[in-house]
């Protein structure tokens, strides 16, 4: 790569926020760096994009010394310069209810949303630190703001996210990394079609009549959903803007959402509850 281009590294850039992501800064003429964990989508991305697009296969829930590998391979690609960006994004959603769901899956949820951020970060703060100024961009959640039933193991995993991101705001910033939060609301990406293909692994719980009708709430949820595009336009100003926020909420509606923060819990349990029984927007 040449100097002439700023570089980033995202992970998951196969499908969904982070593919959207890719195609905005490549098309903003950055070197990106991508993760994907299968090897067609490493075929298919680089017929897409023959210049600029350096495709690594890397599972995020794996040991630190494999994170460090990573890395090492990152530095070699940009021979000397520092990495400018990173973009945690890779992430799983399964839902379900907490006191069914295997230990396996909250387990998997853990390790990729979390441990794997990490990882990640501990690998790669000194290629940052050779940049003359980094940012690092955490792709969480609404889900880091506000609990819903069936998505508590989620929510758990972003919450944890949100406090790594205080953390490493305060802790990185004399270092020259900037930490940037970002909170999506319901986005249009595969997530929904992973959701749907869990939707009857719970049938046989105490929360059968309202989880029949979970296709209704995920097809409510798919339908508002915002633009994967809209999404990567705000983590590009995140990215490239001259004083970006601490935070993005990305939502069509951020007052309610930050107000509902401030909601004493049992008006949030009624809403919560109406929502799920009568399938109501609020
Ligand atoms: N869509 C939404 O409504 C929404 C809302 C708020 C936040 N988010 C967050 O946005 C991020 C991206 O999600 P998305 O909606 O774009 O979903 P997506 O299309 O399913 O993308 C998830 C990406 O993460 C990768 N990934 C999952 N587990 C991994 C692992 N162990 N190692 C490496 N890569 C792994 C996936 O790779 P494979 O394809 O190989 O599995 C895929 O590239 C996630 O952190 C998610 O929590 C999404």
């Amino acid at each position: 790569m040449s100097k002439l281009s700023s570089s980033i590294l995202i992970t998951g850039v196969n499908s969904g926020i982070g593919y959207a992501v890719l195609k905005q800064f490549h098309a903003a003429g950055w070197f990106v760096i991508g993760t994907v964990r299968k090897p067609e989508d490493i075929d298919r991305l680089r017929l897409e994009f023959p210049e600029r697009l350096y495709l690594l296969r890397f599972d995020i829930t794996s040991p630190l010394a494999e994170h460090e590998e990573l890395i090492r391979s990152v530095a070699e690609e940009l021979k000397g310069e520092g990495l400018d960006i990173l973009v945690h994004n890779a992430g799983v959603a399964q839902g379900g209810p907490l006191g069914w769901q295997d230990e396996s899956d909250v387990r998997a949820i853990m390790e990729t949303n979390v441990m794997g951020v990490f990882k990640l970060t501990k690998a790669a703060i000194p290629l940052m630190r050779e940049a003359k100024s980094s940012r690092m961009l955490m792709i969480s959640s609404i889900s880091g703001r506000l609990v819903t039933p069936f998505l508590g193991a989620y929510s758990a995993s972003k919450f944890a996210l949100e406090a790594f991101t205080d953390a490493y705001r305060n802790e990185l910033a004399p270092l020259g990394i900037t930490v940037i939060g970002i909170q999506p609301g319901p986005t249009a990406t595969s997530i929904w079609a992973k959701a749907r293909a869990m939707k009857n692994k719970y049938l046989d719980s105490p929360y059968q009549e309202i989880l029949s009708k979970q296709e209704k709430f995920i097809g409510n949820a798919e339908a508002r959903a915002l633009p994967v595009e809209h999404v990567a336009d705000i983590i590009f100003q995140a990215g490239t803007r001259l004083k970006p926020k601490h935070r993005y909420l990305v939502v069509s509606n951020p007052l309610l959402v930050k107000l509902a923060a401030y909601f004493p819990d049992n008006l949030k349990d009624r809403l919560i509850m109406a929502k799920l029984k009568n399938e109501k927007k609020w």
